[in-house]
């Protein structure tokens, strides 16, 4: 069993993702479902449309998993076509239209399209400032790419549970952190990374809390990370059930299991270059 360092290469392994992580869109589906008990709600889609006003022509939603993005855009802005791409071929079986295709080397030409989606995904990218430049380079002057990922205090309750869970399995005080995803690519560090092509990145926090009474949707999420169970220094089953333990006596003692969030949606335009007339 191999304890790996916060940025282990393993959230960007192309095998594990397409054949583990995401083969099919059960695991991604247990974390997003996590969110239907937070306050306030945030309606990502909703945002990310409401961003789409300006645009037309093509887009494409690269990283799509499981495609509820391009379902409501699909829904909501007939007149756009969007297509749908993921690495990994399993999860897009319900979404019609999607193509394989990575972020690094996207089949698109120059320029072509009005808007690019890269939602919760660039840090699953091992070389994140070639897919910026794809990103910019697809997208049209007036192009906007739509990025978004968690800030590195997000839902920091579960890497605590995580790590006193993971002790008690271990008979330490505190075990190892768990496989974070968005650590490669925090909502802090990412204007950074797209400010090497984009010039005009406005960010939209989207801060919450979530609520529980039922140790269930806590668990779900915590083994969501099966995949990377070999790489987090601890036995996974035992150290998800013994998490369950913890949130159930919360919940008996409060009321309630909290968990702080805050995740974010960046816009990300280039600044119009004026050529003045001689
Ligand atoms: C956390 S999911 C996010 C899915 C969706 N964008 C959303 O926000 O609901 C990350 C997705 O990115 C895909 N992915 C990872 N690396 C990729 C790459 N290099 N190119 C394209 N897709 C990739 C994964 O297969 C997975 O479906």
């Amino acid at each position: 069993m191999t304890i790996q360092p916060a940025n282990e290469p393993s959230v960007t392994d192309r095998g594990l993702l397409s054949t583990k992580a995401y083969a099919t869109g059960r695991h991604l589906a247990a974390r997003q479902s996590l969110y239907q008990w937070q306050t306030p709600q945030h309606d990502l889609p909703g945002i990310v449309v409401n961003e789409l006003a300006e645009v037309r022509g093509p887009i494409a939603d690269v990283g799509c998993g499981n495609g509820k993005f391009v379902k409501r855009i699909r829904e909501d802005r007939p007149d756009l076509t969007a297509v749908p791409m993921d690495v990994s071929a399993g999860i897009l079986g319900g979404v019609p239209g999607a193509v394989v295709a990575d972020a690094q080397q996207l089949p698109i030409a120059d320029g072509a399209l009005g808007a690019a989606l890269a939602l919760h995904m660039l840090y699953h990218v091992e070389d994140q400032a070639q897919a910026v430049r794809e990103l910019g380079r697809v997208l049209s002057p007036d192009g906007v790419a739509i990025v978004s990922t968690n800030s590195r205090t997000d839902k920091r309750e579960l890497e605590s549970l995580w790590r006193r869970s993971a002790g008690d399995v271990l008979g330490i005080p505190e075990g190892p952190a768990r496989v974070q995803l968005s650590a490669r690519f925090t909502l802090e560090d990412a204007p950074t990374v797209l400010g090497a092509v984009f010039t005009d990145i406005r960010t939209i926090p989207l801060p919450g809390v979530i609520e529980v009474t039922d140790a269930d949707p806590v668990v779900a999420h915590l083994a969501s990370y099966e995949a990377w169970a070999d790489q987090m220094g601890v036995p996974f089953r035992e150290t998800v059930e013994r998490a369950r333990e913890r949130v159930e006596e919360t919940i008996r003692v409060e009321g309630a299991f909290r968990v702080t969030c805050l995740g974010g949606i960046l816009v990300c335009r280039r600044a119009r270059v004026r050529v003045r007339a001689a």
